[in-house]
């Protein structure tokens, strides 16, 4: 499973990349919003930390929009993709953007027929939302099932990123669900090392350490 962070927060990026646990970085015009920087400015910032795959998100509703934006925004570095709202618009560009090698995430999916659709477009990715789902008494979890097996039933390549993954059980369910890939907040990616019981474990393993005159 590959670990994206979920924010703009360069700083954040630059700590969790370091471990060598994340794979990639999703944005979307809220975490912008919050980073306070420029879009495009930290884009390539954040592209320049960071290999893997870096979504940035379109703005525009009309599809002949999207793609001016997309193909802005891939033209800012090699491991930009364009992400597209899961509209018959944004379905559109996906299909065109796809034909011309751009790597793409569909958002904003909240149903099993709208991943089938972004699948059908070519999508390289598909972002369903758990958290927002869960926010309305819908169990995010079940749709990332239900996407798993419609897509092994086809063999549609399109890659299944659980997203709005608010804390660490979301992370082991979105796994066990067979998600290719999930992206969560760092502080939740940082939660998921945390255990009390390895704390414990710790310090007593420290104590004897000390007494013992161990040094390695
Ligand atoms: C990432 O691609 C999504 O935009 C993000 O995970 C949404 O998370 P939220 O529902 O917590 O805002």
């Amino acid at each position: 499973m590959q670990f994206f962070i979920d924010t703009a927060d360069t700083d954040a990026i630059r700590e969790l990349y370091a471990t060598g646990l994340a794979d990639g970085v999703t944005t979307n015009p809220s975490l912008i919003k919050k980073s306070g920087r420029d879009f495009k400015e930290v884009i390539a910032e954040i592209c320049a930390i960071v290999d893997g795959p870096v979504s940035a998100e379109v703005v525009a509703t009309e599809a002949d929009a999207m793609l001016r934006e997309g193909r802005a925004l891939a033209a800012l570095a090699r491991n930009v993709v364009v992400k597209l709202p899961l509209t018959l618009e944004g379905l559109k560009a996906c299909r065109q953007l796809t034909a011309e090698g751009v790597a793409t995430n569909v958002t904003l999916c909240f149903s099993a027929n709208q991943a089938l659709l972004a699948a059908k477009a070519g999508a390289t990715y598909v972002s369903p939302f758990i958290g927002r789902l869960d926010d309305i008494h819908i169990e995010g979890m079940e749709l990332i099932r239900e996407i798993r097996l419609i897509y092994d039933n086809y063999g549609f390549e399109t890659q299944i990123l659980a997203a709005s993954i608010r804390n660490p059980l979301h992370v082991k369910d979105s796994a066990m669900a067979g998600a290719d890939v999930m992206t969560a907040p760092p502080d939740v990616i940082r939660a998921l090392a945390v255990h009390p019981l390895t704390d414990k474990g710790l310090a007593a393993f420290l104590k004897d350490a000390a007494a013992a005159g161990i040094s390695v």
